[in-house]
């Protein structure tokens, strides 16, 4: 593996914040899953809901790519800056997939995206600061947290979008493989407070994001 200078990292840094918000980030090229599924008729009303919370799992996934990003920026294991680069390849992945079914459903991604994304980039180079074990702790949260919001989205989606339900199954599939890797590696398990406020401020994401 190369040595990249602070500068280095810094131009690569703005590459993946321009690629993720351009919707072209680096995936591993794996099909989309929605693929594998027909696409059967929804009411104007389901269609509209599916893509309210299309919506919200694009916008965590320019989360998530961002906190992997500011993470990978300032980790100091080589083992930790690997596994960021290839969780945030596989958020990649995820990123398309949601990015193609809110095409397929005739809608569009979150305006408040480079928001998301530059708060989350802020966060995850905070967490990455404090140390490795602490920033896997951060990740592991996050990653559970998603696991259950994606639970919930599973049930919400209308009973007929089949597509956007195998699709949030493959993803809820690889958050539970990033929060387990995250435990394997020594992440600590954060203060009450902290998964608190971060279950608030995906909170506000998600209200948000299902309308704009
Ligand atoms: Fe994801
Ligand atoms: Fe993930």
């Amino acid at each position: 593996m190369r040595h990249y200078t602070f500068l280095d990292k810094l131009c690569l840094g703005l590459d993946q914040a321009v690629r993720t918000l351009m919707d072209n980030p680096k995936t591993s090229g794996l099909s989309y899953p929605g693929k594998s599924v027909d696409e059967q008729a929804l009411t104007a009303t389901q269609r509209k809901h599916s893509a309210g919370l299309m919506r919200i799992n694009h916008a965590g996934e320019i989360c998530a790519q961002a906190l992997y990003h500011g993470q990978g920026v300032v980790s100091r294991s080589r083992e930790v800056q690997e596994k960021m680069h290839q969780a945030a390849i596989e958020e990649g992945d995820h990123l398309a997939w949601c990015k193609q079914r809110l095409d397929e459903l005739g809608s569009h991604v979150s305006y408040l995206n480079p928001l998301w994304y530059a708060g989350s980039f802020c966060i995850g180079m905070a967490a990455g600061m404090i140390g490795d074990k602490w920033s896997l702790g951060f990740v592991a949260e996050t990653e559970s947290q998603v696991v259950a919001h994606l639970k919930n989205h599973l049930q919400n989606l209308p009973a007929n979008d089949a597509r956007s339900y195998t699709i949030l199954q493959r993803m809820e599939t690889d958050e539970a493989k990033h929060r387990d890797e995250a435990i394997a590696l020594g992440a600590k398990v954060l203060p009450d407070f902290m998964r608190k406020m971060m279950a608030i401020t995906s909170k506000v994401m998600v209200k948000t994001a299902y309308w704009m």
